[in-house]
């Protein structure tokens, strides 16, 4: 038997933080992390930045100055080296609710707007990889367990509009979830399918241009004005392949942005639209098509709005800005019924550990919890970790392409084969996986 020294703790101590700047898929400034340990064990994370952002998430710093049109992160920079990394050095990599904690403390803030909350979480997460690493283990299972195993339904963003592409479309994102694959790998493989049959028949029907691509890779058809456009083409690709039974659809309306707070009304295609007559949309949408999941269908303030919608539909009903990720805000969804699956995005609220406390609130609760990329990610690959560490059976990563995001679906498709007999596709349970 191993005798195990008091002294074999010292090589999982933390020896360096370091932090630079790095590009995302935007081209915006973010920050990578490296955290080292005393055995030169490296763990390295970068912090994804969103565009279509909720008014509660944590507060991203930047610049503001000259350099990167204000985008820079040296601020940030400078807060991991002179603050964070000196109140870390010599703590445990495993440790990761205490120096989470550490950071929050240090931070002081309500939304992390001292120190960034991108500067905490490239850091939060950092130190999770370097434990993984010093324990010689995969991140999914370091996070997770002995229980991680569950492969996520990929929700499948093939067109966009809203904030997130130059296009006609209000809503933000229209989505295929390919349920009917017995694999993650299936999975990939017929939703890539659909993408490039879409292609086609939107090159057809509204000229090549319409295969320029949106921040998550999604295709971007000029002259799409109508929500019920999108679907009908995306319905009409997947059935020209002959898997109308392997696909359900999904939407994010990324209502916040289309709220006017004076007026209280929402703009859709040149019209204003009460709460009601939005709802009536969304009726009508789930009646046509077969749409299972609304993400932000109002504001990110209309609780009520969730509510009702959530009694209304019996669709699921995803809080993106609504929650951020924030238990505090969960909690009073979960009181009233608003919504019934959360957004998980652990930058929203900066650090892992959070974002663990608000997946298992919301799984505790019965809500589903759909891991998300954000819309300027990296090739960092911790989210497809994430999203079979909380065994969550959905993920939200864009289109199946550019590298940002296939960095989180080959991840994935490696851990498939890593776990081989033991790996679960979420396939139908995708809404309350069945383990
Ligand atoms: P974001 O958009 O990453 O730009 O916030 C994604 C979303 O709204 O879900
Ligand atoms: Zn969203």
């Amino acid at each position: 038997m191993k005798v195990i020294k008091m002294n074999d703790n010292t090589r999982f101590k933390i020896k360096e933080v370091k932090a630079r700047e790095i590009l995302d898929c935007r081209g915006n400034p973010t920050i990578e992390v490296d955290v080292i340990t005393e055995d030169n064990v490296l763990g390295r994370a970068d912090a994804p930045s969103g565009r279509s952002r909720g008014r509660y998430e944590a507060f991203e710093l930047r610049d503001g100055n000259a350099r990167y049109a204000g985008r820079g992160v040296l601020k940030a920079l400078k807060n991991i080296k002179e603050i964070i990394a000196p109140a870390l050095r010599g703590r445990d990599v495993r440790n990761q609710r205490e120096i989470d904690a550490v950071m929050i403390e240090l931070d002081g803030t309500e939304n992390k707007s001292r120190l960034g909350a991108n500067a905490i979480v490239a850091t939060s997460l950092a130190v999770a990889k370097a434990a993984a690493n010093a324990l010689s283990l995969p991140l999914y299972r370091y996070i997770g367990g002995p229980n991680a195993h569950m492969l996520p339904v990929p929700m499948l963003i093939l067109i966009t509009g809203g904030k997130l592409a130059a296009t006609d479309l209000d809503f933000q994102e229209f989505s295929a979830m390919p349920i009917g694959a017995k694999s993650f790998s299936e999975a990939i493989r017929i939703g890539t399918e659909v993408y490039f049959k879409l292609g086609e028949l939107l090159a057809k029907k509204y000229s090549k241009y319409a295969l320029n691509v949106g921040d998550e890779g999604s295709y971007a058809p000029p002259g799409m004005k109508d929500p019920r456009d999108a679907f009908e083409i995306i319905l009409k690709a997947i059935e020209e392949l002959g898997y109308e039974e392997m696909f359900v659809l999904a939407m994010d309306a990324a209502a916040s942005h289309l709220y006017d707070e004076k007026k209280g009304k929402y703009h859709l295609m040149g019209k204003e639209l009460t709460r009601e007559e939005l709802l009536e949309v969304y009726e009508d949408l789930v009646k046509t098509f077969p749409l299972k999941s609304i993400e932000d269908p109002f504001h990110e303030d209309d609780f009520k709005g969730f509510a009702e919608i959530t009694k209304t539909l019996n669709v699921q009903i995803v809080g993106d800005d609504l929650f951020a990720t924030n238990i505090k805000r969960l909690m009073k969804g979960i009181e009233i019924g608003a919504a019934n699956a959360l957004l998980l995005k652990v930058n929203q609220v900066g650090t892992l550990t959070e974002a663990l406390d608000a997946a298992s609130l919301a799984l505790k609760h019965g809500y589903s919890v759909i891991v998300s990329e954000r819309s300027g990610q990296t090739e960092d690959n911790w989210l497809a970790d994430l999203a079979v560490a909380v065994n969550a059976g959905q993920l939200k990563n864009g289109a199946p392409c550019r590298s940002e995001r296939t960095a989180q679906f080959n991840q994935l498709l490696r851990i498939e084969e890593e776990l081989g007999k033991s790996a679960k596709y979420a396939g139908r349970s995708y809404r309350q996986p069945i383990c």
